[in-house]
């Protein structure tokens, strides 16, 4: 892959300076890239009406109070929402217990990933992460001028966090930790994510990605927030794309010392959050009703379609979250192509020199309809 020097960075900022889409090219090919062989063949989000089990979405989104949100902001949907924002940003800092200095708002947490990404790894060195798993801030990171060093996921699909110790060199910049991960749904032992996290964010940053944290019971909901209030280079990530079910309206923010803000801040390029994103993800921060809704769907649609891979005895990762990964059965472009003939849209990976399905969990019903058409896929 191509890097962006430093030079080729200067460049690229006047091009964007003069109108030109570019940060929006490399945020698409990079974001919505394929992660395997079959889906360079086959194509990635191709266009057409699928039942979505390929991006890690709430089926059951917006909620009720966010959708009564964004109709009452439609009065504001003509104003610059600068106010509303910095109200935002209070409203976060309170909930995560630190000061709005120690937060930033994106366009959906994968533009703070790309940022994170960009503005590290143009300084060089190198980033490290589990793999497989997301991979936006490694893949600015190289395309920036960094290194992405990778530690296999152990037996288990599991981030393998000795490993990982084991593989950060004096040169790496940014450890980056998904609890739960995608695309494997396994969460890590909280005690030793925090050990990890406190030893490891004295030689680089810990980024802590908790996309999906919320998908586990609110008792084991184990966040890193607390190294960040104890002063920690730690970065927490969240989203309104997950468990809030507002992707589409694009929302994650960054927890992170004022320095480490700033620093990642100076490579946004002017993005403000649009009136609709801020009123929902507003009324539906703290939403228990929604969540635990979500929750307990997708959980029993989840255990559906785990009794299922038993039944046919295959291997998968021990999801908590609303994706499973396990071996592709036959041939990963057959797949892709004979779950779309279907209506359905799931992803193939390569790791370890195989093709694995990664499925997400959508609701009841459709995981039932996917289960009918893979007995055919695979036949
Ligand atoms: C682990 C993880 N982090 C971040 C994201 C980015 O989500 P968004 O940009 O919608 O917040 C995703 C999306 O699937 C994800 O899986």
């Amino acid at each position: 892959m191509e890097t962006v020097s430093r030079r080729n960075w200067l460049k690229s900022a006047v091009a964007l300076g003069a109108g030109l889409p570019l940060g929006i090219t490399l945020a698409n090919e990079l974001m919505a890239a394929p992660v395997s062989q079959a889906e360079k063949r086959h194509g990635v989000f191709r266009p057409g009406k699928l039942v979505r089990l390929g991006s890690n979405e709430n089926p059951y989104g917006p909620s009720p109070k966010a959708r009564e949100a964004i109709k009452a902001s439609i009065t504001e949907h003509n104003r610059y929402s600068f106010a509303e924002a910095q109200e935002f940003k209070k409203v976060l800092a309170d909930k995560e217990g630190v000061s709005p200095d120690h937060i930033l708002l994106g366009a959906g947490s994968g533009e703070l990933l790309a940022l994170t990404g960009m503005g590290i790894g143009i300084e060089g060195g190198a980033v490290l992460s589990a793999f497989p798993t997301f991979r936006t801030l490694m893949e600015f990171a190289v395309r920036f001028n960094a290194r992405w060093d990778k530690v296999d996921l152990d037996e288990t699909l599991t981030h393998n966090l000795e490993a990982m110790a084991s593989a950060a060199k004096p040169d790496t910049k940014v450890i980056f930790v998904v609890n739960p991960n995608n695309p494997t749904g396994t969460v890590l032992d909280p005690a030793k994510l925090k050990s990890f996290s406190e030893e490891m964010s004295r030689k680089a940053i810990v980024y802590s990605d908790e996309a999906y944290l919320e998908f586990l019971e609110p008792g084991q909901q184990h966040s890193m927030i607390d190294l960040v209030r104890k002063d920690y280079n730690v970065i927490v990530s969240r989203t309104f794309s997950k468990i809030y079910g507002l992707a589409g309206l694009r929302l994650g923010y960054i927890v992170a010392k004022p320095d480490i803000i700033r620093k990642i801040a100076k490579y946004q390029p002017g993005t403000i959050i649009s009136q609709p994103a801020l009123a929902a993800a507003k009324a539906s921060l703290g939403d228990n009703e929604f969540m635990s809704f979500t929750r307990k769907k997708n959980a029993e649609a989840r255990d559906y379609f785990c009794k299922y891979l038993d039944s046919k005895k295959w291997f998968y990762g021990n999801s908590h979250a609303n994706v499973v990964l396990f071996p592709a059965p036959k041939d990963g472009k057959t797949i892709l192509e004979e779950t779309e003939k279907r209506g359905f849209q799931i992803r193939i990976w390569d790791y370890q020199d195989k093709e694995w399905c990664r499925v997400s969990i959508g609701t009841l019903d459709e995981m039932k309809a996917f289960t009918k058409a893979f007995d055919e896929v695979i036949a």
